[in-house]
């Protein structure tokens, strides 16, 4: 039995969230496992009629699921970061979700703004570290408001959060045995402290893993070459900051914000699944928005629980629609099928 949180959050989270969990309930009942959810209304809404964004007692249960489903989150009528900082980077840290992973996978049939490169060409994972770095929140103001004012970010790296992720990043490359190919992105010519500590750590820690080609690029050049050669890349190993920078190119060129999922994850413990999409205000409710990406982190949560097999139909239900070409562009509002049709056409896909 597992146990499963859904927040579906702001905007059109609630919508693909329902579709997403439609989709696992279709497999759970073709493979036989059961589960139980418990929502929670976390998000925009709730904050302006309460004031609260996550409280603590949330957290506690949070860590005792098996997995978390995340919709989205952001609200227009609220400043930006209170949300994104209280609910996702709250979740992230607390329940130290270290590794962000986020496949970059072009789907057959699927429009890729990269001429001439196809799903043989794009097909890597982005292991993105999830609890330091830019985003460790440390620093201040000085003087704020003044003009000798001074606003100071600091990026953390410790050993151990670099380490547990190069790891991680080294075991998942094994695991997925594609080209058994492992790229640190970094950018260890300008962050000659931070970046020379990712770089040792890779060293070290790529011993242990002969097997493993061992490359490294800077974050200039990795755009760069996610365009021009996606080819060369199996799996990339980056930090907090450039994990978030090069994981939204990585979406564009497999087909857009309308495909690419994501999984907050604790190796050890608890994991969050989401879509890399926002909230999308401006479609809630209307049932144009596509759930595709929503469904991927289903599929990649099945495979968190240990149901391979179960996030294998998934991914090819969602694969053989998207071949099928029956939806027509994956935008919002010109899929020529509504949200809830497309979750359909997965839910039987699966079952079929
Ligand atoms: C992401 C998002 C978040 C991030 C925001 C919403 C805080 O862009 O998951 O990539 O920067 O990590
Ligand atoms: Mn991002």
């Amino acid at each position: 039995m597992y146990k499963i949180a859904t927040i579906p959050g702001d905007g059109i989270g609630p919508e693909v969230t329902q579709e997403a969990m439609k989709v696992f309930g279709a497999v759970a009942q073709k493979m036989g496992f059961n589960y139980e959810t418990v929502e929670y209304d976390f998000g925009g809404d709730r904050y302006l009629k309460t004031g609260e964004v996550l409280p603590d007692s949330a957290l506690d249960e949070l860590r005792e699921m098996d997995a978390i489903y995340l919709g989205a989150i952001g609200h227009p009528d609220v400043k930006p970061g209170i949300l994104e900082k209280g609910i996702l980077l709250k979740i992230r840290f607390d329940l130290d979700l270290y590794i962000n992973l986020r496949p970059v996978k072009l789907y057959p049939g699927v429009w890729t703004p990269i001429k001439d490169k196809g799903p043989e060409e794009i097909d890597f994972v982005i292991v993105r570290e999830n609890t330091e770095g830019l985003y460790a929140g440390i620093g201040g103001f000085f003087k704020r408001g003044t003009p000798d004012e001074v606003a100071i970010q600091e990026m953390i790296n410790t050993r151990k959060g670099v380490e547990r992720c190069i790891r991680y990043a080294f075991e998942f490359t094994r695991k997925r045995d594609r080209e058994k190919k492992l790229t640190l992105c970094d950018k260890a010519n300008v962050l000659t402290y931070a970046h020379d500590l990712w770089r040792r750590v890779f060293e070290e820690v790529g011993e242990e893993y002969p097997d493993i080609e061992k490359d490294c690029a800077f974050v200039d050049a990795t755009t760069m070459w996610m365009i021009k050669n996606p080819e060369w890349f199996d799996v990339i190993v980056t930090c907090n900051m450039f994990g978030d920078i090069i994981t939204d190119l990585g979406a564009m060129i497999q087909g857009g914000m309308g495909v690419a999922a994501s999984g907050n994850l604790n190796p050890e413990s608890v994991a969050m699944f989401e879509p890399i999409h926002g909230s999308a205000p401006k479609y809630t409710g209307k049932n144009q928005i596509n759930p595709i990406a929503a469904i991927s982190a289903t599929g990649m949560m099945l495979d968190h629980l240990g149901e391979a097999e179960a996030a294998q139909l998934v991914d090819g239900a969602i694969s053989d629609l998207l071949e099928s070409g029956k939806i027509k562009d994956l935008a919002a509002g010109k899929m020529g099928y509504t949200t809830s049709e497309v979750g359909d056409m997965v839910a039987e896909a699966v079952v079929a």
